[in-house]
């Protein structure tokens, strides 16, 4: 018997799927690069079955690529060397919330939206808000470091993950972190899990630190003629020393793509959108919008909306997390960016970004959490593939990342490396330090099998 043979005698056929047409929606992502089918796809449902499968790919040195939800931007969950996916979407139980030590233990197939309205149900709060919320995985969420909006005042996924269980290559769990908010007890593993792509082990169950819910919430849009005004306003803002849970910046291009589209109507003829949201308790909360707003004025909007209430704050919540699909599905190639720089480089930064669009004759379309100076740089791709293309696309990338490590930033915010900046990591991080993390891949997974072909070049 082979190893497929093997799995679907011990999980049932229905659970490894082999037909070609079953293992399509596993072949790709969000991240727009080609099509990897992998040879199967195993849907999980339990700590012993993903055990299982990693200890017989093991003996059979078969490749395994974890996979979520499949909504990863940098082809992190893609089977490149074909082998199996190895699919947590089965696991999707809430196996705890305790509302007295501000805890949730689920298994990695809850979805964050889903985690979010339990919690929320309960008067708790779990800040990380990746904008496919609706449809990502804790798991994923884990595995990537998932930001979102509110990761400007609450930071990302890997500020609420306090314990892991993980599988590692061959079958063996480990119980890694805690239950408490503190603790230091030996090397910090769970932070060194979180992020790092799937690719050192699989998350089997998460423990996570919740939050009360914030009593109020607020939120504003001040739209600008430019986006560089709006940039710039970005940092005044914060110089005033507001804290936002969310700063969100849209450009011209995004917001007329989103314009008819999404459920909110942005003003007509803004050159580019700031989104502001308050959180923390009902007093006060309507004076410190209004010195938002007034910044903002100050700082040139040309126009401040206010959410007068929760359906509208919802709508425009929603619009702007339309902002990724909508640009995707408009053109024939969307290549996506998701640099970050220091918060005073950002006007700096979007003038760059311009220049290099220009130059390379590309359309785009920046928007994303400008709070922490974290920008996703869109290339819209509708002419047909040609070498010179290729080789245009490829110069205002590496444009693009050469500004940002000049100003000071960072290659990737939120999304990974995983496949598509795996040529830019030697550009961030020095030889040692590429060879340390390559040792300790080796280390968990000594011949290369989880995950194989990701982050590094
Ligand atoms: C967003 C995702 C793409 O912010 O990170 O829309
Ligand atoms: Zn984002």
């Amino acid at each position: 018997m082979d190893l497929f043979q093997l799995l679907s005698a011990e999980l049932g056929p229905a659970r490894v799927l082999r037909d070609e047409l079953a293992l399509e929606r596993f072949a790709v992502d969000e991240s727009g690069l080609p099509r990897f089918p992998p040879e199967c796809a195993v849907l999980a449902e339990s700590r012993a079955e993903i055990e299982l499968v990693l200890r017989l790919a093991q003996e059979h040195r078969i490749a395994v690529t974890p996979r979520g939800a499949g909504t990863g931007m940098t082809g992190g969950a893609l089977p490149v060397r074909g082998g199996i996916v190895l699919s947590t979407e089965r696991m999707v139980r809430i196996r705890e919330i305790d509302a007295e030590n501000l805890i949730a233990v689920v298994e990695p197939g809850v979805t964050t939206g889903a985690l979010q309205a339990e919690v929320e149900a309960a008067g708790l709060f779990y800040p990380p808000d990746p904008a496919s919320l609706e449809s990502c995985s804790l798991g994923g969420n884990v595995a990537e470091n998932a930001g979102g909006p509110r990761a400007f005042k609450y930071g990302t996924t890997r500020d609420y993950v306090l314990g892991l269980e993980v599988v590692r290559m061959g079958g063996e769990t480990l119980q890694l972190g805690r239950r408490t908010p503190k603790g230091v007890v030996g090397y910090d593993l769970v932070a060194l899990m979180v992020g790092s792509e799937g690719t050192l082990a699989v998350a089997t169950e998460i423990v996570l630190k919740l939050l009360p819910k914030p009593r109020a919430v607020a939120t504003l849009l001040a739209t600008f003629r430019d986006l560089l005004t709006a940039g710039a306003a970005v940092g005044t803002l914060v110089g005033r020393g507001h804290r936002p849970r969310a700063l969100e910046l849209l450009d011209r291009v995004t917001l007329e793509h989103l314009r008819g589209r999404t459920p909110y109507r942005f003003p007509d003829g803004a050159g580019a959108a700031l989104l502001c949201e308050l959180d923390g308790d009902p007093e006060g909360m309507e004076a410190q919008l209004l010195r938002c707003a007034e910044s903002c004025e100050q700082s040139g909007a040309i126009e401040i909306q206010i959410a007068e209430d929760e359906r509208r704050r919802r709508e425009l919540w929603e619009t702007r997390r339309r902002a990724n699909p909508t640009l995707k599905a408009l053109h024939r190639r969307k290549i996506p960016e998701d640099i970050v720089v220091p918060r005073a480089a950002i006007p700096e930064m979007l003038r760059r970004v311009d220049a290099v669009a220009t130059q390379a004759n590309l359309p785009c379309a920046t928007y994303g959490h400008a709070g922490d100076g974290n920008l996703h740089i869109n290339l819209l791709i509708d002419e047909p593939d040609s070498p010179e293309l290729e080789a245009r696309i490829e110069r205002a990338l590496d444009a693009t990342m050469r500004a940002t490590l000049e100003l000071g930033g960072t290659l990737a915010g939120e999304h990974g490396v995983g496949l598509l900046k795996q040529r830019y990591l030697p550009w961030e991080q020095a030889p040692p330090v590429i060879q340390l993390q390559r040792q300790l891949k080796r280390l968990l997974d000594p011949e290369d099998l989880l995950n194989p072909g990701k982050i590094f070049p």
